[in-house]
This record gives C-alpha cells, structure tokens and sequence, in this order.
C-alpha cells in the first residue's frame, strides 16, 4: 500500500483552519518542514501540493465568498515550499502541481529536473490542465479552451517535457578535471521540437535527472483526463463517493493503460481519504459532527461553485441540480451527481455537504478505518491512498501515530523506505532515454 498526504500550501480543506487543534503557520517554513518530518517519520511515500492559478470566483462570479471563508486562499506557490521541504527530508517524495495551460514546458521541464536533482530523485509533478476561467484571466485570456482542447495541449507539453529532460543522455557528465572534459558532446543534442503549441529547441541546461522523468501524478478523470493519465501518469490522485466507482475507475484507467501498451501494475492509483479517528465509534462520529459545524454553509456552496467553475447563483438553489455541461473538475461534479441522486439534495444542501465532506468515509476507530483502507486496498479499488487532513498538522499526526503502525502490523504498508528515489519507493519504472517517444507513438 502506498500513502500520499494531501496538502496545500495555505489553509486546507473549508472550515479546517477554524479547527480547536489547527495551527496557522501558513507563511512559515518550519510549518511545513514540520509536517513533513511527521510524514517521513511515517513513511508516507510522498507529500503532494495541489495548486491552482487564481483566486478562485465563487457565487455570481465574485471572489467575496472565498476570500471571507478561506476557501482556496492563500496560496503560496508550492516550488519554494516544496524547495524548504526538501532540506529538511531525507526520503520523502515531493510533489508540486504545474499547469500545462499557461506556462511554457521549457521553464517547467528545467524546475523539475532541477528539484530531481537537488532532491536525489525525490520529485513529483502533478500535471493538471487548469479548470477555472479566472485562471485564464490571469493569463491574458478570456476563458479556458475546452476540455480536449486542453488535454490536446498538455499532451504537447509532456511531449516537449519528456524529450527535454532525455536531452542529456544517462552517462554524458563526465567531470575529469585530469582531461578537462566536463561533459560528452555527443551526449547532449538539441531537441528541435516545432508543434501545434510549441516550438522549442533545447536541449536543456540541466542533465537527466536521478529519476528519468520527475514522478508524474495526474487527477482528470474525465474520459479525455484518464486517456492522458493512462499514457503518462506513474500515480493517478482521484477521489470516489462509494467503493464500487472506485473500483470501476481503477479497472477502467488500468484497462485504457494495457490498451495504451503499459503495464498497468506501473501506476499507482491512490484515492483521496480524509480518516477522523475517535476512541470510539460514537467518539469518531462526534469529531465528524464537530468538524461539520466548523464549514459555514456558504462556504462549502462557494467552494463547489469554485470545483465545477459554475456559478450556481443562476440555479434555485432550495432545488435540485439540473445537468450541467462541467468545465471544471469532472470527477468532483460525478461524486456530486451520485450523491445528488442518493440523497435526493437540493443545491443549498449539495454545498454544505460538500464543503464538510471527508472522503472514503473513513470515520471511526483506529481497527475500523485500517479495516476499511484494507478493503479498498484487497479489492481493487487502490494501490494506497492520499491522505487528506481535516486540520493541520495535528490530523497528520494521528494518523502516522495512530493508523500508520495498524497497517504495519497488519503487513500492508512498509515500516522502512524501500529505495532511494521515489520511483524506488513507488515501485515504479525508472524512464529509459528516448521513453518519450514510446509515449509520442501511443499519443498519435
Ligand atoms: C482529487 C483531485 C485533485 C485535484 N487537484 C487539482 C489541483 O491541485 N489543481 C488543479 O488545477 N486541478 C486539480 N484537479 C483537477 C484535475 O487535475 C483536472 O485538471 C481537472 O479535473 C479537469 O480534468 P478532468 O475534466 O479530466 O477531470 C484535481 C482533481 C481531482 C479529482
């Protein structure tokens, strides 16, 4: 089993700042290095910051909402603070999220090399094509290209990506002071790629990183996201409403992985969870009502407007959802649908349901959620899991306290690193030069 801890760099999930036990140590290093260090010392294979490029519109297009609640807001940009993390971790994976929609492959292929190197090959990208028009008009546009029409492009920037950081061969550093060659020319070749959205010579300035390709993370689950994560991904994030979608998502993404050639044992599918653990079941029941009462109702509205980019102003909202054509987050608006149809839920309550959601339903004793994070894992519904904190960093450590040790006792979840690099860790295949085109070929 492997286990990611989901993280933003800011206030986390609505409502979890407000939390008794929540520290706000946003803008400092040591917060971060902190947790980290609570991760590392629970073996977790990677820490993972989600991103995004704007501060998100919530009802009636307006930022108000999310700036009262802290819903999205702030956000540091995770390079740095995955940079600060990195010197106070050992073995930790790292994961940054980078779009593809508004910055250049150059610049992102050479930070992630960068990081590889400076982390001993402990990097992840999360690749996400943006989903909100306010990040569009960040970036000189007005709105966001359709959905294909994004994936067409972050298909490109892998392309470019990939073929830059195998730029550099394995063995072309030499560094022999004694002969004065420091690298093998013919080692080292330009890339010239000229395409639909770039054009792009190279090579880059930065050798083959310890891992080939930093570890490549992606969470689009629409029809078009999973094709892409299929080709591309080594670790899928998602996020499910029952065990049987979970189930069915993984066995149709490993599905479109052997089609696409791969093996689809190389990705790691890791379902997001957010546990609360209670002495009890009827204590973990009553941190889960408390936890409720932290999320305003407006606040978990504005925060599903901000997920699907729909401003659900134009909706009643004391009546159901309509069908909505959703640019945003595809697999947000499926769990909302599923759970929309279950509980019979007009819009208002959609929103409060949402903004307190805690994923996987993972509420209970220490047994109870070990039990359930074992089920998922033995019937096929994950390779591990994505740890989301209701409030940080005390959630993190109970849960490396408290759970981590009942998945090492049970033998599910490793008590010492395996490897050196996150690859390692991941058990997940190092990239051979010249992989790029076997993903390009696939592509086409
Ligand atoms: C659990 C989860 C976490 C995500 N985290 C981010 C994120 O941090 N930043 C972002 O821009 N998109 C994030 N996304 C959005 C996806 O990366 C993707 O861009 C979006 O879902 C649109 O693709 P899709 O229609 O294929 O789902 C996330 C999606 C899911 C399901």
């Amino acid at each position: 089993m492997h286990l990611a801890a989901f993280m933003n760099a800011g206030p986390g999930g609505v409502g979890g700042w407000r939390h008794p036990r929540a520290e706000p140590g946003w803008f400092s290093m040591s917060y971060y290095q902190n947790i980290a260090r609570t991760l590392e010392a629970g073996r977790f294979d990677l820490m993972f910051f989600a991103d995004s490029l704007s501060v998100p519109r919530s009802l009636g297009d307006s930022i108000a909402d999310n700036v009262r609640y802290g819903v999205g807001v702030p956000r540091l940009d995770p390079i740095p603070v995955i940079s600060v993390i990195a010197a106070a971790t050992r073995h930790l994976g790292l994961a940054a999220t980078a779009s593809t929609g508004f910055q250049q492959p150059f610049n992102t292929a050479r930070t992630f090399a960068s990081l590889d190197h400076l982390t001993e090959g402990r990097a992840a990208w999360n690749v996400v094509t943006s989903f909100q028009d306010a990040e569009a008009r960040n970036f000189g546009e007005e709105r966001l290209a359709p959905r294909d029409a994004r994936y067409g492009k972050a298909e490109e920037f892998l392309q470019v990506a990939a073929k830059l950081w195998d730029s550099w061969a394995d063995d072309a550093l030499v560094v022999d002071k004694e002969s004065a060659q420091f690298a093998r020319p013919e080692s080292v070749a330009p890339i010239d790629h000229r395409g639909e959205y770039f054009a792009v010579q190279g090579p880059l300035q930065v050798p083959r990183g310890p891992q080939g390709y930093p570890v490549i993370i992606q969470a689009g689950s629409s029809p078009a996201g999973r094709d892409f994560a299929s080709r591309w991904a080594d670790v899928i994030f998602c996020s499910h409403e029952s065990l049987e979608s979970a189930i069915a998502f993984r066995r149709d993404v490993r599905r479109r992985a052997e089609e696409a050639g791969r093996d689809p044992n190389h990705i790691r599918i890791l379902p997001a969870v957010t546990p609360i653990i209670g002495t009890t079941a009827g204590n973990a029941h009553a941190r889960r009502l408390e936890f409720e009462d932290l999320v305003p109702a407006e606040a978990g509205l504005s925060r599903l407007a901000y997920h699907l980019d729909v401003d659900l102003s134009q909706y009643d909202l004391d009546k159901p959802l309509p069908p909505l054509d959703v640019q945003g987050v595809d697999g947000h608006y499926r769990e909302v649908v599923e759970v929309a149809e279950r509980e019979g839920f007009t819009v208002r309550e959609l929103g409060k349901w949402y903004g307190a959601r805690t994923e996987g339903n993972l509420v209970g004793t220490v047994g109870q959620i070990a039990d359930r994070m074992e089920e998922w894992f033995t019937r096929g519904a994950a390779d591990g899991f994505t740890v989301c904190p209701t409030h940080t960093p005390v959630a993190f450590e109970d849960f490396t306290g408290a759970v981590v040790p009942e998945l090492q006792r049970r033998g599910l979840f490793r008590t010492e690193y395996e490897g050196s690099t996150l690859r390692e860790n991941l058990g997940v295949p190092r990239p051979e030069a010249g992989e790029w085109r076997r993903r390009a070929r696939i592509a086409s």
